[in-house]
């Protein structure tokens, strides 16, 4: 059934959040691999190309068209790439091209996560081909199975090749016409590429009600909700400009810059208490900011002496971030900035006596919440190569937080401030 099966997953990934190698959660009734069922929202978004389309795992590929060469029957990037070579560069640095991550695989080695069915469901989103999955859901071993592609994680076919039939987008227009025989049998133009729905099978659960009323992974739904949405502009249009693959998002600096503002307003440098306030506003993310439960962004300000050190007790912060409690399925808070709106962090501090300067700061985390799953993971885990994969996870979580923006302003002289 459709709805459990997408509440299987919702939990799932909830129960991985929460208590990573199983234990408490939910009971996971179905796997991503049913299809079926009408009439629900999945469907109803997707519509029925999509919904047919995005049977996850995606079926076995079968036997090739006679004539395929090898080059045409390959289901690896780097064959596509020959023949594709940009859509390959861009996909090769993209977030899809690592999915089958370390902090992934190495949940998928022991325990709960390990069994068939669960594995199945986990890789679904991240190593999204049959020929991906070692093993089918009774347990038996996938004949397809190819262990080379297993770690290459949402591959080029994922999204353009089915039963060995290549899908795409309507050709740019403007372009010379194509020849009469090309190579993979030519392919099938269909719009629905161009839309977010396209996107919405690993963004958005559908059919649950989630937490205080909103699903874990509600991105298109958020989307749909958004100015974005309503001027016609897609996923693609923001994540894919110009059809490039890709995919930029809360990891990247540039990618933030492009959808947010950060600005210093009513400051009152020469008043004691000191007053600042520091904005972020969500000028044109198409969703929440950030979307994810995952990130935490970070909006602080605080002072600082001569040497530009911070001063003890200076310090204010709040935090952007929408934050489960897994276990009791409760919404600890949820102050994510939604499209047009924004978040304000007052500041109203005395000078500290030795303040030459006021620094306010956005600092962006965006494996925030997978960085405690991985630390607790260490200690539960007992496979080294399991330890192995997670240590690495760990240690990039711990690498990926940046500094979006810091502004620096010097106070006026304390003496000259004085004789006011
Ligand atoms: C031997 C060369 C070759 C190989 C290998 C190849 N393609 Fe193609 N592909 C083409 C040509 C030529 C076209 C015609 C349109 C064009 O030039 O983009 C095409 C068209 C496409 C299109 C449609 C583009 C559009 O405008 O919508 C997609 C999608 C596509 N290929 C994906 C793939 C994927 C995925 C793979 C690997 C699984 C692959 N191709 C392997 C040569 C190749
Ligand atoms: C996550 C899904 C996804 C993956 C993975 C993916 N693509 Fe695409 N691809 C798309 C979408 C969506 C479009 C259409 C974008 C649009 O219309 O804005 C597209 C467009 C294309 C086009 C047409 C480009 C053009 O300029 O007209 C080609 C060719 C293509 N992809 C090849 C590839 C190859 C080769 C790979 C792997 C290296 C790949 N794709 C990986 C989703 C994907
Ligand atoms: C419905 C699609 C979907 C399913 C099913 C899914 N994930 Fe994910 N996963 C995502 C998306 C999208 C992200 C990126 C956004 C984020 O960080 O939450 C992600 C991020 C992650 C990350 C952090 C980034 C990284 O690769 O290190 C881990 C770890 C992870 N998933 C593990 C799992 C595990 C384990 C399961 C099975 C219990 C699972 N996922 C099932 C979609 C999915
Ligand atoms: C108007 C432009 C725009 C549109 C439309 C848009 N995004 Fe984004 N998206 C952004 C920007 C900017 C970021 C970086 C800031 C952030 O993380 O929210 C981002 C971030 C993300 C992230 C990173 C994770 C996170 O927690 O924020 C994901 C995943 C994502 N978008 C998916 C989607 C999907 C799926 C859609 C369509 C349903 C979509 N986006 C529509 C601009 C857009
Ligand atoms: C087969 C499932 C799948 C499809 C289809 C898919 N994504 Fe993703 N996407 C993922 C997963 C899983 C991740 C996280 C990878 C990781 O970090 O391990 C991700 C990551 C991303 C990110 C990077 C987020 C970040 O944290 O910076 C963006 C942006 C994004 N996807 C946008 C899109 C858009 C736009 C589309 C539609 C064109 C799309 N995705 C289609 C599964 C998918």
């Amino acid at each position: 059934m459709l709805c459990l099966l997408v509440i299987g997953c919702a939990s799932e990934l909830a129960e991985e959040v929460a208590t990573p190698m199983g234990g408490a959660g939910q009971e996971v009734v179905a796997s991503r691999d049913e299809a079926g069922g009408v009439g629900n929202a999945r469907e109803e978004v997707l519509g029925a190309f999509l919904s047919a389309y995005w049977r996850v795992p995606v079926p076995a590929q079968g036997a090739a068209p006679e004539g395929f060469s090898a080059a045409e029957r390959s289901l690896h990037p780097r064959e596509c790439g020959a023949c594709h070579p940009e859509q390959h560069r861009q996909w090769q640095g993209s977030l899809h091209a690592g999915a089958y991550s370390p902090g992934l695989a190495g949940q998928l080695v022991e325990g709960r996560l390990s069994e068939a069915a669960r594995l199945r469901s986990c890789q679904s989103c991240h190593a999204p081909l049959a020929e991906q999955q070692p093993e089918r859901e009774s347990g038996e071993a996938e004949p397809a199975y190819d262990a080379a592609l297993r770690g290459q994680g949402i591959v080029c076919a994922s999204c353009h090749v089915r039963a060995h039939r290549h899908f795409g987008p309507p050709r740019r227009p403007g372009l010379p016409p194509l020849a009469e025989a090309l190579p993979h049998g030519g392919f099938e133009a269909r719009t629905e590429f161009e839309e977010s729905r396209f996107c919405a099978e690993c963004h958005q659960f559908f059919d649950d009600e989630g937490v205080a009323g909103k699903p874990v992974q509600n991105t298109w739904a958020e989307w749909r909700a958004s100015p974005a949405a309503a001027a016609g502009r897609s996923c693609q249009s923001c994540h894919m400009p110009d059809r490039a693959h890709t995919w930029r998002g809360i990891h990247d600096p540039e990618m933030v810059r492009a959808g947010v503002d950060v600005e210093w307003v009513s400051i009152d440098l020469a008043a004691d208490p000191l007053r600042a306030a520091l904005v972020l506003s969500n000028r044109d993310v198409g969703h929440a900011f950030p979307t994810y439960v995952t990130p935490r962004v970070f909006l602080e300000i605080w002072q600082v002496g001569a040497a530009g050190r911070e001063l003890d007790g200076t310090h204010s912060r709040v935090t952007i971030g929408r934050e489960i409690d897994f276990g009791a399925w409760q919404e600890r808070f949820d102050t994510r900035v939604l499209p047009g709106e924004s978040m304000r962090l007052d500041y109203e501090q005395a000078r500290h006596p030795l303040a030459r300067g006021i620094v306010g700061r956005v600092r962006i985390d965006p494996a925030y919440h997978y960085r405690s799953v991985f630390a607790s993971l260490l200690e539960s885990l007992e496979s080294k190569e399991a330890l192995g994969l997670i240590a690495e996870a760990l240690e990039r979580a711990d690498a990926a937080p940046y500094v979006l923006t810091e502004i620096r302003r010097d106070l006026p002289d304390r003496r000259a401030g004085a004789g006011r």
